[in-house]
């Protein structure tokens, strides 16, 4: 089956009220156990990147998993923004706020050079909290930002919003 007649938008799981009341949270577990759906996934989140693109950096925790399976199938490398107290050498770091509280991300100072290109990838956009975060680590280290890069979007969220100077892509979006 080729990956784009998998329908492994079917194996995102609707979880009420996690981590706390109010909250639907969209569950990947379902879609990274099935090879072939998580296959798809990262097929159809590669020929979302543009040319002349030098890293992936992706986010603590869930955006690990598929910037790393991005960076591997692109042959580039990954660059990890981490929450904080995590990275061992001088870093720079950035508050932001959650859908469901407020947090800290870092990067390491020598993480990438000034002229980079990189695109950020992470599971899921929300508020755009994270994401916007994790622009401000990137420029201050002098790279750029070809684009945001999500299987998923919460767009009742407008986390677009929060990204209004950057490219941004998602597989799914829920209005
Ligand atoms: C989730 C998700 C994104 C972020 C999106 O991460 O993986 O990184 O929330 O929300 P936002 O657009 O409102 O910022 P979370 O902080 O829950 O951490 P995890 O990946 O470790 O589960
Ligand atoms: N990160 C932020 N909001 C989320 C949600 N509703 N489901 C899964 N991850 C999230």
């Amino acid at each position: 089956m080729e990956p784009d007649e998998i329908c492994w938008q079917a194996l995102i799981r609707d979880v009420p009220d996690f981590p706390k009341p109010g909250i639907v949270f969209k569950d990947i577990t379902p879609m990274l156990a099935n090879g072939p759906a998580f296959s798809a996934v990262i097929s159809q989140m590669a020929e979302r990147v543009g040319p002349d693109v030098d890293a992936i950096v992706g986010v603590e925790s869930r955006g690990f998993i598929f910037g790393a399976a991005l960076a591997f199938k692109l042959g580039l490398g990954l660059v990890t923004v981490r929450k904080p107290g995590k990275l061992p050498a001088d870093i720079h770091s950035v508050e932001y706020e959650l859908e469901y509280g407020v947090d800290r991300l870092e990067i390491h100072r020598d993480a990438l050079s000034r002229g980079h290109k990189v695109v950020i990838v992470d599971d899921l956009l929300a508020t755009g909290g994270t994401a916007a975060a994790t622009v401000e680590l990137v420029r201050k280290l002098g790279a750029d930002v070809e684009s945001c890069l999500f299987a998923i979007e919460l767009a009742f969220l407008d986390g677009r919003g929060a990204l209004e100077d950057v490219r941004v892509e998602s597989l799914l979006s829920f209005k």
